[in-house]
């Protein structure tokens, strides 16, 4: 049976990184085969595209660029990894994927969301994550945090407006897709979060056998 795809969304400093290996362990124990990955990256060509993405002397990068190589990459990502480990069986899960192109680029950036999908229909054909959790936390929280976390990368040194439109577009793709999404208040402690990720995981894991 192919396996499932569940992505992991939010803006900076959600949590993201931090629960990953926590869902990991969780679909391992109910005896998952999981895949972990993350965009843009996930490959040895996407991570250098990741590192053209994320590298701050890259100022002069328009906004369509950016579009095309977050699916460039993500073409590479479903080619060489996603599509071959779900078609063996395994399940992945995917440390941001193309909702946070509606969001950043989208959202972020200002670009048509109508021509986003053009490129999401041409790239991934119809491939589509079975479960997103949404980590969502104001923006001043995470910025707090993944300010402490390191250098700010090209998208982290954008100003809070920047990050408002972000979380306002993830939101409005939670509520295009409500059966796809659920939504983590992440703004709590982490055994918090982490408790009401095992609920949705839990709950997930009864009704996908
Ligand atoms: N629930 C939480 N409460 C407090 N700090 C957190 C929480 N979740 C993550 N952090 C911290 O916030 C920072 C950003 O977390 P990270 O997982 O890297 O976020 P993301 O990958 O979503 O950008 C890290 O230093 C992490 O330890
Ligand atoms: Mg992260």
């Amino acid at each position: 049976m192919r396996g499932r795809f569940i992505t992991l969304e939010g803006g900076e400093g959600a949590g993201k990184s931090s629960n990953l290996e926590h869902i990991h362990r969780r679909l391992s124990a109910a005896g998952k085969r999981v895949i972990r990955t993350r965009e843009p990256g996930g490959t040895p060509l996407g991570e250098q595209l990741r590192a053209l993405l994320l590298d701050r002397s890259q100022s002069a990068m328009v906004a369509d660029t950016e579009l095309l190589l977050m699916f460039a990459a993500r073409a590479q990502h479903l080619g060489e990894l996603i599509v071959p480990a779900l078609e063996r069986g395994d399940w992945v899960l995917c440390d941001r994927f193309t909702d946070a192109t509606y969001a950043y680029q989208g959202g972020g950036r200002g670009i048509d969301p109508e021509r986003i999908r053009v490129l999401e229909q041409w790239v991934q054909r119809e491939l589509r994550p079975d479960l997103t959790l949404l980590l969502d936390l104001p923006v001043e929280q995470g910025l707090q945090r993944a300010g402490a976390r390191s250098d700010p990368d090209r998208f982290e040194q954008e100003q809070e407006d920047f990050f408002r439109r972000v979380r306002d577009a993830y939101h409005a793709r939670a509520a295009q897709e409500p059966e796809r999404f659920r939504l983590i208040d992440a703004s709590r402690p982490l055994p918090e979060v982490q408790a009401q990720i095992d609920q949705v995981l839990d709950a997930y894991l009864a009704e996908a056998g």
